[in-house]
């Protein structure tokens, strides 16, 4: 695959496909850690001489323009941030893009309307494409939280434009992610949370591929120790899928891949509940109460089974953490992991929020700007944003 250091960008109309699909509330952006992450890629391209038009998608639009869904806050943000002009156009391709686009001087910045208002983006339209491709001389897609949408602007664009590279944090997804597993340092250990099984179902099949130790919590783990023939009083179970947990543990003992789950829980009425029921061992959930958390003992556990880990790979709440009464088991081992000296990674929506809260994005190796692109990655599935990169690079 090509990046950013392997292309001449002096003189170059750059096409740059971000991943600026923020939170918004009331129309503000309540995270900009998207944004911010793109900044080097940003800043380097206009460093080198080049003009920039900017193209994201921001939530799900249904291919038709969405003023809730306008990429107006963005554009602000961003411009806030660079200290220059970042000038939304009113479109994602069409007459008014293209008279602007042609005007565009080195170092100026113009960001085409939220991708999504085209109903071409997301079926990876090759008109679309063209039109996209026909804006640039050189694309970059650093888009690592999109990689995993066969979309137009990641996909299809490529086909039409000669030099088409990977962006400074689309580089270091795929040097960080790479590493972490496919030559990871070890003892490698996997912390796989979350509320269902189905859902991670292929991540779990394919860690136990490449994991010295795995280790299932949150709801997930529920459906694990019904599997093993223990009540789980009226919490989140996955009924269907008892056959498939039971067939990891299985497959995890055949590959002498060591196998956690929670040994003891906090129990609760509900997810909201004010205050907790209590703490109970995994061989007594009464009936009647639901598991919400993990334990003290379980922490222990845990804290023990990653301390000589020397890569973990982390994705998915071990608890209810939304409340704060069920979320000090997700807390605590945020806490274990940051003071690791192995190399840490972790991604995948929720697990981020969590660390950020607690303030310790700065004690973890590497956070993924990916939510569903780093669970597919984990599945080791090919992300079609890499594979027409290399596709490209021949
Ligand atoms: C994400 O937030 O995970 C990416 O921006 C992809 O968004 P999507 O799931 O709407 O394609």
């Amino acid at each position: 695959m090509r990046f950013l250091k392997d292309v001449t960008l002096a003189g170059a109309r750059v096409l740059l496909r971000v991943d600026y699909n923020v939170p918004l509330k009331d129309g503000q952006i309540t995270d900009d850690n998207r944004i911010v992450q793109s900044l080097p890629t940003v800043r380097h391209i206009l460093d080198a001489g080049a003009s920039l038009i900017l193209c994201s998608h921001l939530g799900r639009p249904k291919g038709t323009p969405d003023p809730a869904a306008s990429l107006a806050p963005v554009a602000q943000r961003l411009s806030e941030l660079l200290g220059r002009p970042v000038e939304l156009l009113p479109e994602v391709v069409g007459p008014q893009v293209e008279e602007r686009v042609a005007r565009l001087q080195p170092g100026e910045i113009v960001m085409l309307e939220n991708l999504r208002f085209h109903p071409g983006e997301t079926k990876n339209d090759p008109q679309l494409s063209r039109q996209l491709a026909a804006l640039a001389t050189v694309y970059v897609n650093d888009a690592f939280g999109a990689s995993h949408r066969a979309h137009a602007s990641v996909v299809g664009v490529t086909e039409y434009l000669d030099v088409c590279c990977g962006g400074l944090l689309l580089e270091k997804e795929w040097r960080y992610l790479g590493e972490a597993l496919k030559d990871p340092k070890r003892p490698f250990v996997a912390v796989i949370g979350g509320a269902k099984v189905s859902t991670k179902l292929g991540i779990l099949h394919n860690l136990l591929e490449k994991v010295d130790a795995l280790i299932v919590v949150g709801a997930m783990a529920n459906t694990f120790r019904k599997a093993q023939g223990f009540a789980v009083g009226t919490s989140l179970v996955e009924d269907e899928l008892l056959d498939a947990a039971a067939g990891i543990m299985v497959t995890a003992k055949e590959k002498g891949v060591r196998f956690y789950l929670p040994v003891d829980y906090i129990l609760g009425t509900d997810p909201k509940a004010p205050t907790p029921l209590g703490v109970c061992t995994y061989q007594d959930v009464p009936e009647g109460a639901m598991i919400l958390d993990t334990g003290p003992a379980s922490h222990t556990l845990f804290a023990e089974a990653v301390r000589d880990a020397g890569t973990v790979v982390w994705n998915g709440p071990l608890g209810a953490f939304e409340n704060p009464v069920f979320a000090q088991g997700t807390s605590n081992f945020c806490r274990v992991l940051a003071g690791l000296s192995a190399l840490t990674v972790v991604g995948g929506g929720d697990t981020n929020v969590i660390i950020q809260q607690l303030g310790l994005s700065e004690k973890f190796s590497f956070i993924s700007t990916g939510g569903g692109a780093f669970l597919e990655f984990l599945e080791g599935k090919t992300l079609p944003a890499f594979a027409a990169l290399e596709a490209k690079a021949g």
